[in-house]
C-alpha cells in the first residue's frame, strides 16, 4: 500500500526516532508499505519518519542507481532496523542530494566517504557493515532522518538562504510532487 510522504514542516521529521522491538505490530506490512511508497515516488531510500512514524527503520535500494551495462554490482537493497552509526571517516566529499519529503530542492552536502554501521535486518539478525561512496552516502542521508536531521540543514549558508522561501512553500503545501504528500498545515 502506498502511503503519503510527510513533507518538510511536519514535526515527526525533526524528532529523534525511537528503537522498536520484536513485538512491534505488523512490521512486515509496514516494511512492504515503505517499499511501495518509496518505489512509487522513484526514491532510493525512505525512513519511517517520512511516513509519519518516529521509529528507527529505513529502507534503501541503491541497485536502482547502477548502470545496467556494468557487470560488477555494488548496490544493495536492505532494511535497517534500530541502526546505530559506529564510525564515519575518510575524505569529505560533496554530492548533490534530494529528499522525497522536500520535493524539487537539491543541493550539495559534504559527508565522509566511509561509514561503519550496526543494524538489525527484517529477520532481526544483527549486522555490522562498512560502506563507502554512494552506498555510504544514501545510508548517511537516511540515518540522518531517524536522528531528526534533514539534508537542507547541512547545506552551505548561502544555499540555505536561497531555498528558504521554497521550504516555506512546501511547509504550506504549495508544491507539486508526483506522489501523495501529507503537509503540516
Ligand atoms: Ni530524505
Amino acid at each position: 500500500m502506498i502511503l503519503p510522504v510527510f513533507a518538510f514542516g511536519q514535526k515527526v521529521l525533526k524528532k529523534k526516532a525511537e528503537e522498536i522491538d520484536k513485538e512491534y505490530p505488523k512490521l512486515e506490512d509496514l516494511i512492504k508499505n515503505m517499499w511501495d511508497t518509496m518505489y512509487n515516488a522513484s526514491g532510493v531510500g525512505l525512513a519511517a519518519p517520512q511516513i509519519g512514524l518516529g521509529i528507527r527503520i529505513f529502507i534503501i535500494d541503491t541497485l536502482q542507481m547502477e548502470d545496467e551495462e556494468k557487470e560488477e554490482k555494488s548496490g544493495f537493497k536492505k532494511v535497517f532496523i534500530n541502526a546505530q552509526m559506529l564510525e564515519e571517516e575518510g575524505d569529505i566529499w560533496n554530492y548533490e542530494e534530494g529528499c522525497l519529503s522536500i520535493p524539487h530542492i537539491r543541493g550539495d552536502v559534504e559527508r565522509n566517504k566511509k561509514i561503519k554501521i550496526k543494524y538489525l535486518d527484517e529477520n532481526w539478525e544483527e549486522h555490522i557493515e562498512e560502506y563507502e561512496g554512494i552506498n555510504a552516502r544514501v545510508i548517511q542521508h537516511e540515518y540522518d532522518h531517524i536522528e531528526g536531521i534533514l539534508f537542507t540543514e547541512k547545506l552551505k549558508p548561502l544555499k540555505r538562504k536561497l531555498i528558504k522561501k521554497k521550504l516555506e512553500k512546501i511547509k504550506a503545501g504549495k508544491v507539486d510532487a508526483d506522489y501523495r504528500m501529507k503537509f503540516a498545515t
